[in-house]
């Protein structure tokens, strides 16, 4: 009988820069000698790309966003994440609900007692086994992006602004699940996040 393996997700701002942490995770994971499924959010399976593809270039409010973000992540799991853990392998997914929280909730002030009755609907008994947040300043991660040096005009001081939510809104969530989240201080080179993250995996999966 085969063991269910761990669900690990990526979290954090625009511009943090997880994304170039999760083929490393993958490698920590393979390095142990079992299976590793790297995947994302929002997409993750054909149905849910097409979904991507919609909302991240239509404007919609902040409800239908994130009812099309709980479409494609109830495909994704139903498809790939259940039934991969329940093979026994790992799988390392960049964003999941708690990305939700943080967009819909913290930057686009919906309730959050609707994405809580969401991930019921959606994905009721499963949640991360661990989730790795990269946590940086939203105007360091900012500059990152764009490597200028000018004072940031209207358009961008409010992106500024709903990034500076979206970071609290992570925040918040971490210390609703210390034991779930870790944080990881994403400024600095990406060899330095990079051991910090290693650190942080050694001790969540000790
Ligand atoms: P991502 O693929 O991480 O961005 P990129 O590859 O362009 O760096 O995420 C795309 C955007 O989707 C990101 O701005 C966060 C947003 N998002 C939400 O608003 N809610 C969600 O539930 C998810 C999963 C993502």
């Amino acid at each position: 009988m085969s063991v269910r393996g761990r669900f690990i997700t990526f979290e954090g701002i625009d511009g943090a820069g997880k994304s170039s942490h999760l083929d490393f995770a993958c490698e920590l994971v393979r390095a142990r000698g079992l299976e590793a499924v790297k995947t994302f959010e929002p997409g993750g399976t054909p149905f849910g790309q097409k979904l991507r593809e919609v909302v991240l270039h239509q404007p919609a409010s902040a409800l239908a966003e994130a009812l099309a973000m709980f479409a494609a992540r109830s495909a994704h799991v139903e498809a790939l994440i259940a039934p991969a853990l329940q093979a026994g392998r790992w799988v390392i997914c960049d964003r999941f609900s708690d990305s939700t929280y943080a967009y819909q909730c913290g930057g686009r002030l919906l309730p959050r007692e609707i994405v809580t009755t969401l991930e019921e609907l959606v994905h009721p008994g499963l949640q991360p086994d661990a989730t790795f947040l990269f946590d940086i300043d939203p105007a360091t991660a900012a500059t990152r992006q764009r490597a200028r040096e000018r004072e940031p005009d209207e358009f961008e001081r409010r992106q500024l602004d709903f990034h500076m939510r979206v970071r609290n809104a992570y925040l918040e969530r971490r210390r609703a699940h210390p034991g779930r989240i870790h944080l990881i201080d994403a400024s600095g080179s990406i060899e330095e996040v990079r051991s910090r993250f290693s650190r942080a995996f050694a001790e969540a999966f000790a």
